[in-house]
């Protein structure tokens, strides 16, 4: 109905045919709309059926909330909802090494958490999933199309060409990098130690920004876009800065390491094309993010963990002690000798898991036991479930316990037990007395309530 204005009918002014024409019309987009919509709910009940019959016998809660799935009745707690993950796998998984669970609008996900079903899907070259509820969705206007979203051939392309900058040969010379961090690092500690102050430690192990939930109309989604508009911005100042130097001096410095940024800006594929401005930009987006979140999420957990456990940190640092023998930098051959360490290091990625889930969708039928997943199965890569899975690490599994990674313990293991990575030697941490860590699960593991320590110098 067109309104009135004043005492005028402006529809009385309309050609009667016009009308008609348009009454017809209207008509007609409604009815198309109807037929449209009564075709997406058949689609829609056949689909869900399929779905049931598949998907209901495979072992799994059976919580079913249409729009929170199985995670209806998750605790809100950060803590106590990792806990309920290592409950679900160990009361489900242990006959198939699977699990299902309910996503949103009834769609089923399927969870990997035994070295069985990791291999199996790690194995493939699935992309990610980037569906409504996604992750990676939340991340992708951070990150882009880089190595971390992309899929298909774009990701093949793009991971051929980046491949060089993880060459041993490479990443050698950034031993010296590694020092001069590790010396900012302890500064920051020495002036707390001087002071006698408690700290929070992940903020000091990262300094970047990141948030976690993506709702542009919210506030906070609001905040990450600025976040996001800042860092690419960081990110085009770096690119830009090296751009400008590689030109001037007629291509990369020879005498120099060849670093991350120097392949992105020179690498061609067999057809000579290199990557597009944005592909570089997206790719120094997610190694900044991929490289420094997780690594600082690592070494917080792991710091945590020698702080609750003195003597094995009095054996670490015994051990570095012995191997620089006064120096106060590390050198690349000291590496292998610092096989202790090495041990906390992995049984603290195992405990903690920096980054606990990573998904794939499929894109072809996907056999898990005894049936056939259909392409645009979303499996759960869950890395969390596989390092505190009862069977293969026992019951003693939230243990930290170094000796579960000796060399010879290593020898005997399966290759998809353990996947963190999917595919100043004078301090003594302590934690803070009474302060309890709770775990918060984002797109890297985080401290609820922070990681709050002391640091004192050591007496010897
Ligand atoms: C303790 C440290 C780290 C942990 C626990 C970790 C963990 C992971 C995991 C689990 C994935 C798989 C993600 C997925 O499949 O969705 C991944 C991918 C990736 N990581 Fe890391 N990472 C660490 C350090 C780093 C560093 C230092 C860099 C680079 C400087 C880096 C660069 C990447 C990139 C580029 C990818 C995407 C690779 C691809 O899909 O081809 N990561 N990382």
């Amino acid at each position: 109905m067109l309104p009135i204005l004043g005492s005028l009918d402006v529809a009385s002014l309309v050609p009667a045919t016009y009308r008609a024409s348009t009454s017809l019309v209207l008509q007609t987009v409604l009815l198309a709309a109807g037929l449209y919509i009564f075709g997406k709910l058949v689609t829609f009940i056949r689909w869900h059926r399929r779905t049931d019959k598949l998907f209901g016998n495979v072992p799994g809660p059976k919580e079913r909330h249409w729009l929170f799935g199985s995670f209806r009745n998750m605790p809100e707690d950060g803590h106590d909802r990792m806990q309920v993950f290592v409950d679900w796998g160990n009361q489900y998984a242990r006959a198939q090494g699977y699990l299902r669970l309910w996503g949103s609008f009834w769609r089923p996900v399927i969870v990997a958490c035994h070295p069985t079903s990791m291999k199996k899907i790690l194995k493939t070259a699935e992309p990610k999933p980037l569906g409504l509820t996604s992750g990676y969705r939340t991340l992708k206007a951070w990150l882009g199309d880089g190595l971390l979203i992309s899929g298909g051939e774009k990701w093949a392309r793009n991971r051929r060409l980046l491949t060089p900058a993880f060459h041993f040969d490479i990443l050698k010379p950034y031993i010296h990098v590694y020092n001069d961090a590790a010396g900012i690092f302890v500064d920051k500690l020495n002036d707390f130690a001087a002071r006698g102050e408690q700290f929070e430690l992940f903020q000091h192990v990262k300094p970047w920004l990141a948030s976690d939930i993506i709702f542009y109309n919210t506030a906070l989604g609001k905040k990450y876009k600025r976040d996001c508009d800042y860092v690419h911005g960081v990110a085009e100042d770096i690119i830009n800065t090296r751009k400008a130097a590689l030109e001037k001096i007629g291509g990369v410095d020879k005498k120099k390491y060849l670093d991350f940024l120097d392949i992105l800006l020179t690498a061609k594929d067999e057809n000579g094309v290199g990557l597009s401005y944005m592909d570089i930009r997206n790719e120094v987006d997610t190694f900044l993010f991929e490289g420094h979140d997780t690594t600082a999420s690592a070494i917080s957990w792991i710091l945590y963990s020698l702080a609750e456990h003195p003597e094995y940190q009095q054996k670490c640092q015994e051990e570095v002690d012995e191997v620089l023998q006064g120096r106060q930098d590390v050198e690349w051959s000291d590496l292998p000798k610092l096989e202790y360490l090495t041990q906390c290091i992995k049984e603290g990625m195992r405990l903690h898991a920096p980054v606990a889930i990573v998904g794939r969708e499929t894109t072809k039928p996907f056999p898990i036991a005894d049936i056939v997943c259909p392409p645009g199965t979303n499996v759960m890569i869950n890395i969390w479930m596989l390092h505190h899975n009862v069977e293969v690490w026992g019951e003693d599994h939230m243990d930290f316990r170094p000796d579960r990674f000796t060399k010879e313990a290593c020898a005997k293991m399966d290759p998809y037990q353990y996947v963190p990575f999917s595919g100043g030697p004078s301090f003594t941490f302590n934690l803070v007395p009474g302060h309890v860590v709770r775990r918060r699960l984002a797109a890297v593991m985080r401290a609820e309530n922070g990681i709050m320590m002391t640091v004192e110098r050591r007496k010897h």
